[in-house]
């Protein structure tokens, strides 16, 4: 799941049903930003969310996508999977540039040690038209509430040990 604020708009890459039937809380936490004035979108792809026909005329201030990550196919430290990782961030980041306003900023918090680490978020930014503004240690107890999750495959409902985390802020290079 990643959102874009202001209003915040909540984008899922699944559907509805889906979430309901594999996150304990998915439904009571829909219920709430719905309360909450949130626009909630579903079944969006970050490869090419720009085109979805209520996101394609809107600009945000900030794009967040927390911990991307394209599956459980491999292990995480195959050259195979760290290339579907990296083209999944290249994707999202493809699109939410073009999703900015004009001083907006995409984060991205993601595992900096290895091989988490060699997915190179920063140069995923910069081949994407993107300068790196700052990047600030993540730390989960800052956001109560908050639980990481696995997001695919069995145990998609389980959280996950952040370990050593940062927030990369990408500001679009014209505007920096
Ligand atoms: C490790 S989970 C993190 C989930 C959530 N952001 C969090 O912080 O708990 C990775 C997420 O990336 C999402 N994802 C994978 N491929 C995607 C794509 N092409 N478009 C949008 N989201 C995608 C998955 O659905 C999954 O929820």
């Amino acid at each position: 799941m990643f959102r874009l604020i202001k209003y915040p708009t909540y984008i899922w890459y699944k559907t509805l049903e889906i979430l309901v039937e594999n996150y304990t809380v998915a439904e009571a936490n829909l219920k709430e930003l719905g309360d909450l004035g949130c626009t909630v979108l579903h079944q969006v792809d970050a490869h090419t969310m720009k085109h979805h026909p209520l996101l394609n005329l809107k600009f945000f201030d900030r794009i967040v996508f927390n911990f991307p990550h394209a599956g459980f196919i491999f292990g995480e430290h195959t050259d195979y999977m760290i290339e579907l990782h990296k083209k999944l961030v290249r994707g999202f980041l493809r699109n939410a540039r073009d999703m900015l306003t004009t001083n907006g900023e995409i984060h991205i918090t993601h595992k900096t040690a290895y091989p988490f680490n060699k997915w190179n978020i920063e140069e995923l930014g910069n081949e994407t038209g993107l300068h790196l503004v700052g990047e600030s240690a993540f730390y989960r107890c800052e956001y109560r509430g908050y639980i990481n999750k696995r997001g695919s495959g069995a145990n998609c409902n389980k959280t996950f040990p952040v370990g050593l985390a940062s927030t990369f802020k990408f500001a679009a290079v014209s505007s920096v």
